[in-house]
């Protein structure tokens, strides 16, 4: 079947996750937090995914802005800055207004002068989304963000990636779905969506079930995949 609908996650994917710790550094006064930037925001992502992944398995579902405090509250202590309250406050509000990566406009507006469907998929709840896509200024070419929240279980759960046949009535296979996340690419792989999964960093492919169906090293690629 062609493609008619493309799906992109959020966190990783259109926003860059690591800008919140990135742009703090640079502002006056952090001039001490500048050496630990990196180390934050590599351990936020991850015990931000890990702790969404403990608590699907656990059932003992959240919100994506309560895990995302968590997996900042342990990377601040794991780095000694713990009691920087200030520090915590300025990365929590810069989450709320993350960049997109600078490919993500003209790729969107390609998409839609071809008449694909668009949307997010995402962990974020609708606020938190509604926040960045705002701030990212792509409202106008995506006909969609759904958000976990209306299912109450986070990615990969199966349940998840129902919600994208739900809103435009279409086939899995009528669907590419794009992810920086390789766990993500994999598990919406298996679902039986046509997968990109955006490789930024050069990682190794995840030993998962299924493998996605094509690496990226950025979005530029995607309308052409989508056969646009
Ligand atoms: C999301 C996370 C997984 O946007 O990046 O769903």
């Amino acid at each position: 079947m062609p493609i008619t609908t493309c799906v992109f996650d959020a966190y990783g994917t259109l926003f860059d996750v690591a800008a919140a710790a990135r742009n703090a550094a640079a502002e006056p006064g952090r001039e001490v937090f500048a050496r630990h930037w990196p180390a934050i925001a590599e351990k936020w992502r991850l015990k931000q995914l890990q702790y969404t992944w403990l608590r699907a398995v656990m059932g003992e579902h959240t919100g994506f802005w309560q895990v995302t405090q968590d997996g900042l509250d342990w990377a601040m202590d794991s780095e000694g800055l713990g009691d920087d309250r200030d520090l915590r406050e300025r990365l929590l509000q810069l989450y709320w207004e993350l960049e997109a990566y600078p490919e993500v406009p003209a790729m969107l507006h390609a998409l839609k002068d071809a008449g694909m469907n668009t949307a997010i998929l995402s962990n974020g709840s609708p606020d938190m989304l509604d926040g960045a896509v705002t701030s990212a200024g792509i409202g106008d070419v995506l006909d969609d963000v759904l958000s976990v929240e209306s299912v109450g279980i986070f990615k990969p759960a199966r349940v998840v990636y129902d919600l994208v046949g739900a809103r435009f009535g279409c086939a899995p296979d009528e669907v590419l779905f794009v992810s920086s996340n390789g766990w993500d690419a994999s598990a919406a792989a298996g679902y039986g969506f046509t997968t990109a999964w955006v490789n930024r960093a050069g990682d190794p492919v995840d030993r998962l079930p299924a493998r996605p169906t094509s690496i990226l090293h950025d979005l530029t690629g995607i309308p052409a995949l989508a056969g646009s």
